[in-house]
């Protein structure tokens, strides 16, 4: 049976977590591991998760990418899903953003994309779609894809790889994100686990990096923008390497998302913390762009102390640390924290990873910065399209 098959990294936050939220610079790079999708129309006329009954209540990132891009009350059949991979779950490894963006472009590239004028490049071309250019199109609404005026007989349907967009499937995770993290989520997941590499997130343009877009969000206290940008490593020295270790311990990011918030609302002054952990992220950038790895390492330690302070560590957390601590250049928590996993930058990554393990820790070991989606089998056929 046609199928499509993409694939998506998780990710690890090197420097910036929760500050993101607020505006603040944040640096996240994409790992080896990975998960992968793969969607065929359901021959059972139900919509299937493994196998099983798909449960929307229990899958809401699928439920709301489905609401976006797989309009079955115009007529789009149901889909057979399959999730496969090795990014565990509530970790902050990023499963929810690689599972969104992969699915994000499977189901594009089941529909294909109306384009107009062959002329025009890039999003400029689209009749239909959500992206950073697409002002007509509200990918955090209810809006649906926007649907240019052109007539029919001056488009034509673009199929396969073509039709599918880094842009469009960061901008749809990320609000599916939104939507998971009571509306309180940065784009620093969706983006990285989009477009791969070193991803740094800002309130401000950064010079010296590769510009990418711009993203907005209405939050419940006030709206907040991000630059996105790339960060091109350079040379990263062979030895380098990133260990993760998972306690174990689920942390859903919309908890700890939560509870920073209400700390900041009973005591403003907290803020400062907040601005401390931007400012180190912000030196963590300039150590990264030199190639200076035991810079970087002393920032990631410094923003684990900041991170403790603002009470998102774990108590097993801080064991993994510590036992990375001797052979490593810097560790720390990664993503959400109050459980979930940390991280430690190293050039023993056996050393390391037997410390975390024998402290208790499940460890994986990463390069920095992996590549992004990737369209693995795409059918020649849509499975739908709109017309
Ligand atoms: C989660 O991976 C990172 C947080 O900063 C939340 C977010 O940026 O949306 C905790």
């Amino acid at each position: 049976m046609t199928a499509i098959i993409t694939s998506a990294p998780g990710k690890c936050i090197l420097f910036g977590e929760h500050a993101v939220v607020y505006g603040h610079p944040a640096v996240a790079v994409a790992i080896d591991q990975r998960i992968s999708i793969k969607i065929q129309p359901s021959a059972s006329g139900m919509w299937l998760l493994d196998g099983g009954k798909l449960n929307m209540k229990r899958n809401p990132h699928i439920k709301g990418l489905i609401e976006k891009l797989w309009p079955v009350d115009q007529g789009a059949p149901p889909l057979s899903i399959h999730i496969e991979g090795n990014i565990p779950r509530s970790s902050g490894l990023g499963s929810s953003a690689a599972l969104s963006v992969a699915l994000a472009a499977a189901l594009r590239g089941a529909r294909g994309r109306w384009v107009t004028h062959a002329e025009t490049v890039g999003q400029n071309r689209w009749a239909e779609g959500f992206g950073s250019l697409i002002t007509a199109s509200d990918a955090y609404g209810k809006s649906g894809g926007f649907f240019s005026t052109i007539e029919q007989d001056k488009m034509f349907l673009l199929t396969g790889e073509e039709s599918v967009d880094t842009d469009e499937n960061a901008i749809l995770a990320h609000s599916v994100e939104a939507a998971a993290q009571n509306g309180r989520a940065s784009p620093i997941d969706s983006s990285t686990c989009s477009h791969g590499g070193v991803i740094v997130i800002s309130n401000q343009v950064q010079n010296d990096l590769t510009y990418l877009y711009k993203r907005s969000l209405k939050m419940p206290d006030s709206e907040r923008f991000w630059h996105i940008h790339e960060l091109e490593l350079g040379i990263v020295p062979d030895d380098i390497y990133l260990v993760i270790g998972n306690t174990g311990i689920n942390a859903p990011t919309g908890k700890q998302v939560a509870k920073v918030a209400q700390m900041l609302e009973l005591t403003p002054d907290r803020m400062e913390e907040i601005e401390t952990i931007g400012k180190i992220a912000q030196r963590g950038i300039d150590a990264l762009m030199v190639g200076d790895y035991e810079a970087v390492g002393r920032a990631m330690t410094e923003n684990q102390i900041m991170l403790k302070s603002i009470g998102v560590s774990h108590p097993q957390l801080d064991v993994l640390i510590k036992a990375a601590a001797p052979t490593c250049l810097g560790a720390k928590l990664t993503g959400a924290g109050g459980g979930g996993c940390m991280i430690a930058l190293t050039r023993n990554p056996k050393l390391t990873s037997d410390a975390i393990e024998l402290a208790g820790g499940r460890t994986y070991i990463s390069k920095l910065g992996s590549l992004g989606l990737r369209v693995e089998k795409l059918s020649d056929q849509t499975f739908w399209s709109r017309s």
